[in-house]
């Protein structure tokens, strides 16, 4: 564990104290980036592809626990990571693979404090299960991207939290009251905020370009580009998750002022939007009603 004070480092120190912290902090194991690349084949063989990532323990059981998750919301349980792939299919297997890295890798980080990566664990999960209703709703096109991206959007403040664990509160008090952009504190306090350290692990990890842009971009997705739309929507959840975090449940969401609703203009059902603020609340609910099951991932 470091020891050195976060406040005098430029961005080239913490990415050499990424690579420091490897292989603790890899994202994707071996055995992931055979299967991601296995997917990228047409015609990719269900049997193959399901035996190389059998080969991981921890990766098969993780996936399988998140394709049973309400996320998939599977009409039977499914037992096998071939039936998995074959319910579906390589897109969301792809996700789903991710998705189980990102949970290793967070329990994988030392924390001084178990209480502070459990609330920013929950956090995730709550942003990821709230991205994921706010997508079936206004049919945004997303097929589990959306919830990886939930899982990942904060990941930069995991990686405060462990590599900097006598600064971080200081900093980050976990009020999850962000209505005003965190980052100009962060670069003050830290030389630089939560969402570039995500994009330096993001680069040194070879993490897809649209993961990386919503850890890198998720308080302002105006400046997403092409993937303004994926950004917006954990914007928007990311809002709402705050929301129930700060006051415990659902009740007095105040849906008219967030400021990030416009950014899903894009999505097929956008006429929704208008009525955003009637039905925000029931959809907090819903997502925190998947979290207990969720919650094992
Ligand atoms: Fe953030
Ligand atoms: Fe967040």
């Amino acid at each position: 564990m470091p020891t050195i004070s976060a406040s005098k480092l430029g961005t080239e120190h913490y990415k050499e104290l990424i690579q420091k912290n490897m292989p603790k902090l890899q994202m994707l194991p071996t055995v992931a980036m055979e299967a991601l690349e296995l997917v990228k084949v047409p015609e990719c063989p269900v049997v193959e592809f399901a035996s190389i990532v059998e080969r991981d323990v921890t990766l098969a059981s993780s996936m399988l626990r998140i394709a049973n998750s309400p996320v998939y919301s599977p009409k039977r349980e499914i037992s096998t990571l071939r039936e998995a792939v074959m319910r579906l299919g390589f897109r969301e297997c792809k996700n789903l693979i991710m998705s189980s890295c990102v949970s290793t890798l967070t329990k994988k980080l030392s924390f001084e404090e178990e209480w502070i990566r459990d609330l920013l664990w929950r956090h995730s999960l709550y942003t990821a299960a709230i991205a994921h209703h706010l997508n079936q709703r206004f049919h945004c096109g997303f097929h589990g991207e959306e919830f990886t991206a939930g899982l990942l959007h904060d990941l930069g403040r995991f990686l405060f939290a462990s590599l900097f664990p006598k600064e971080f509160l200081s900093v980050d008090p976990l009020n999850f009251d962000e209505r005003e952009n965190p980052e100009p504190i962060e670069t003050e306090k830290h030389g630089i905020s939560h969402t570039q350290f995500a994009e330096i692990f993001a680069e040194i990890n070879n993490l897809p370009d649209e993961l990386t842009a919503v850890m890198k971009w998720h308080h302002q997705p105006q400046n997403a580009g092409q993937y303004k739309k994926l950004v917006s929507l954990i914007a928007v959840a990311d809002d709402m998750a705050n929301h129930f975090q700060r006051e415990g449940d659902a009740e007095n969401y105040d849906g008219l002022n967030n400021p990030f609703v416009e950014g899903l203009r894009e999505c097929k059902a956008s006429q929704e939007l208008s009525r955003f603020d009637e039905f925000a609340e029931s959809l907090i609910s819903e997502a925190s009603d998947d979290m207990h099951s969720m919650n094992a991932i």
